[in-house]
């Protein structure tokens, strides 16, 4: 039996009307999600950074219906915009999912969302979007009715629900390091259905900039859904989750010691190996453009030069995060404006940094 599901009446509704707000943040793998099985669970687990400037705003206000119904009254809006693509997604997501908010039979929902990011950054906004999907539709439903969830069981029920949008998205609920999926290690504590945050990290992770190289901000070339079905099939298939288990035991250990330098050789390996197995898949994809390459490169030269321990990771795309501690910043910012914006498309470098999470505002 699932345990999020809550059972209530129109009986229970207290507030006719309101209106609630979320922002909630996107977020870097360090060890990737890449394959997945059953109802969107992962087929290893990841671990991400959280971000803070990269993220979706969205405004929420519901109606009570006149009457009930299983009709799901949406209207989504995106940048000040009626956007019936999106609508259209978040209403199938929630006729596959209804039995989670029981409340879709006595209300009208409206959403409005604004990303902080430009959306021809290439930059993933499922994971800030959806997380604040699920965390707008849980609150509203523990403040329209007199549910009494906590805090903990809200954010819970979160990346439940986000995860089950998009799985990155379940990472996104929680400040600085979250991981998703099931691991023998006692201090991950999350599992296949829900991500947790990640206990212990040494401060200097805490303090670490992200630095988004935009080296192409067209559309993704693959899209989630059709690159983790590539794994199905892979020839490195087994061979993949088992490793990606095992460095998220060593990420652990070094999110843990705080050493810098290990961090780099880890995070490093790891975004090429999840272009590797795209490169091995079948069909296969060379998701990286020549300035990527030009970017690492330059990272690889810079790193050597000075002996500051910055890295790179990547997405599933060609563009290039790069990760470094508060304490480097004004070298690494040098470095930047000198060597890499001459690489970026249109110059455009978003700098973002590890975050606290969603905040709710209304
Ligand atoms: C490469 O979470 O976008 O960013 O569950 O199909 O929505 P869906 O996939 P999604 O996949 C993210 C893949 C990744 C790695 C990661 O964020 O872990």
């Amino acid at each position: 039996m699932n345990t999020y599901i809550r059972n209530y009446s129109k009986n229970e509704l207290i507030e006719d009307t309101g209106r609630i707000s979320w922002t909630s943040p996107s977020n870097i793998a360090l060890i990737k999600y890449w394959g997945k099985y059953g109802h969107q669970l992962p087929c290893n687990t990841s671990i991400s950074f959280t971000l803070n400037e990269s993220k979706t705003t969205m405004d929420f206000s519901w109606s009570s219906k006149d009457t009930p119904s299983d009709e799901i009254v949406l209207d989504f809006y995106f940048e000040n915009k009626k956007n019936q693509l999106f609508e259209d997604k978040i209403r199938a997501f929630l006729e596959k999912n209804r039995e989670l908010f029981p409340m879709l039979k006595f209300l009208n929902l409206e959403i409005e969302s604004t990303n902080s990011f430009p959306h021809s950054a290439g930059i993933a906004s499922s994971a800030s979007s959806m997380s604040a999907l699920a965390l707008g539709l849980c609150s509203i439903e523990n403040q329209a009715f007199d549910l009494d969830i906590c805090e903990a069981d809200l954010i819970q029920k979160a990346t439940y629900v986000a995860r089950l949008a998009s799985g990155s998205a379940s990472r996104s609920v929680f400040p600085e390091v979250a991981s998703w999926g099931e691991n023998t290690l006692t201090s991950i504590k999350s599992s296949d259905e829900l991500a947790a945050p990640v206990e212990g990290v040494h401060e200097v992770f805490k303090t670490y900039r992200d630095s988004i190289v935009i080296v192409d901000g067209g559309e993704k070339a693959v899209s989630s859904r059709a690159g983790h079905a590539l794994m199905e099939a892979h020839p490195y298939r087994e061979e993949r989750f088992k490793r990606a288990n095992e460095l998220v035991e060593t990420l652990y250990n070094i999110l843990k010691s705080g050493d810098t330098k290990s961090f780099c050789d880890l995070v490093e390996t790891e975004a090429l190996e999840l272009h590797g197995l795209m490169m091995n898949s079948n069909p296969s994809f060379i998701l990286m453009k020549p300035n990527t390459l030009a970017v690492i490169e330059k990272i690889r030269e810079f790193r050597k030069e000075s002996g500051l321990d910055l890295c790179f990771t990547l997405d599933a795309g060609p563009n290039v995060h790069i990760l470094y501690p508060q304490s480097i910043e004004e070298e690494v910012q040098k470095f930047l404006s000198s060597e890499i914006k001459p690489l970026a498309q249109n110059g455009l470098i978003i700098h973002d940094r590890v975050g606290q999470g969603p905040e709710r505002f209304l």
